[in-house]
């Protein structure tokens, strides 16, 4: 557990949005990711989790790019890879070869012209290394046993066009096509967020039983803390395109030592115990156009000093735990810091 199968160091991306004009997502983000860990990236909508998943496979739209930093891979055959360095060939074998994603707003993810079947022949023929043809009958081999795994019935689906499945299938259909090249690395994007809550719960059980049975290390994001308590090993908070604080799950859902987290954990109501008040954080998340100086979270925050508003707040180790279970926050005054709820049944 020495040796990150991906490290990212001081990244940024940024989205163009006029001839000279662009605005930076997300920044200083410093994260590794340790073989078989499944990590959480949690925090309110627009604060840079699907900018970061992109970044960390370049996948990034056209108008987004990684404007600084480095990420860097150890692949299967146990190489390191500079990911800003590849060339267009090298990429194309990484993804979905390596590591893999299932993108936000799945739903819609599949080309609704082309069956299912044929989705997994592509996938596997474009990505794979290139050892394999891929017939039409390995194909189907290969996309039924993936299927069944997702409990899903290959007779039935693969000649069905998307607009066939239901929300849930469709998921699961996607969750089987991300691990058709058994990737090291799967990052998957609010993967149940359209889902009505029986169909999240059998997603959620499902990605239990495939990392058991392919062992692949999850990148999950959700602004969902429940999905997050009952995935992740590990939590990252962000705030305004910024990791602040990160540790495992029973560090962040019992002792959140950044005022924000603390303030997701407080915001969201037990299933067991007392029904406390619940707080909400108040204000809203800045405008990518005008962030305050020093720690972007300054003005929203309960325990902001005049030296929160001058320079950026670096993560401070806080445990002397090997770094795969170190508990990192990026606040001056992370001592204050108490979480008011005690009761957490969601972990
Ligand atoms: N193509 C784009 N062009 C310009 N700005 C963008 C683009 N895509 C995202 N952004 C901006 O980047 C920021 C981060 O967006 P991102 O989609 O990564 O957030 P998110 O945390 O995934 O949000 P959500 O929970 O709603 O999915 C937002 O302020 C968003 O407006
Ligand atoms: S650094 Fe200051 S403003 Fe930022 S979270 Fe900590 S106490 Fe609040
Ligand atoms: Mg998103």
């Amino acid at each position: 557990m020495t040796d990150p199968i991906l490290s990212v160091r001081d990244l940024a991306i940024a989205y163009r949005t006029g001839r000279k004009e662009s605005v930076t997502a997300v920044s200083g983000v410093d994260l590794d990711l340790y073989e078989g860990q499944s990590l959480a990236l949690v925090g309110e909508s627009g604060c840079g989790k699907t900018t970061l998943g992109l970044g960390l496979l370049r996948l990034l739209p056209g108008l987004g790019e990684i404007t600084s930093g480095s990420l860097t891979y150890r692949l299967k055959d146990g190489r390191r890879a500079d990911l800003l360095k590849m060339k267009k060939e090298q990429l194309r074998r990484f993804r979905w070869n390596e590591a893999a994603m299932v993108f936000q707003g799945a739903m819609n993810a599949f080309n609704p012209v082309i069956r299912i079947v044929d989705h997994f022949a592509d996938t596997l023929r474009d990505h794979s290394d290139g050892k394999q043809r891929w017939t039409k009958a390995e194909v189907e081999a290969r996309a039924g046993e993936l299927l069944e795994t997702v409990r899903l019935d290959p007779d039935r689906v693969l000649q069905s066009y998307p607009h066939e499945l239901s929300g849930g299938m469709k998921q699961r259909a996607l969750i089987a096509l991300a691990i058709a090249l058994d990737p090291q690395v799967l990052v998957l994007d609010e993967p149940t967020t359209a889902l009505d809550l029986l169909t999240q719960r059998s997603i959620v059980q499902q990605l239990h039983e495939l990392r058991k049975k392919f062992g692949f290390t999850m990148v999950f994001i959700t602004h969902d803390l429940g999905l997050a308590a009952e995935l992740a090993d590990r939590v990252a908070t962000m705030y305004a395109g910024r990791i602040i604080e990160t540790g495992s799950a029973r560090d962040i859902f019992y002792a959140p030592k950044h005022p924000y987290t603390a303030g997701l954990i407080n915001a969201v109501m037990p299933v067991k115990g007392e029904r406390p008040a619940l707080e909400s954080i108040p204000g809203y998340p800045p405008s990518l156009k005008a962030m305050p100086d020093g720690c972007a979270f300054n003005p929203r925050c309960a325990f902001a000093t005049a030296e929160c508003k001058q320079d950026r707040v670096p993560l401070e180790l806080l445990t002397d735990r090997p770094l795969a279970m170190h508990h990192s926050v990026a606040c001056l005054h992370h001592d204050q810091v108490i979480l008011r709820r005690k009761e957490n049944a969601n972990v």
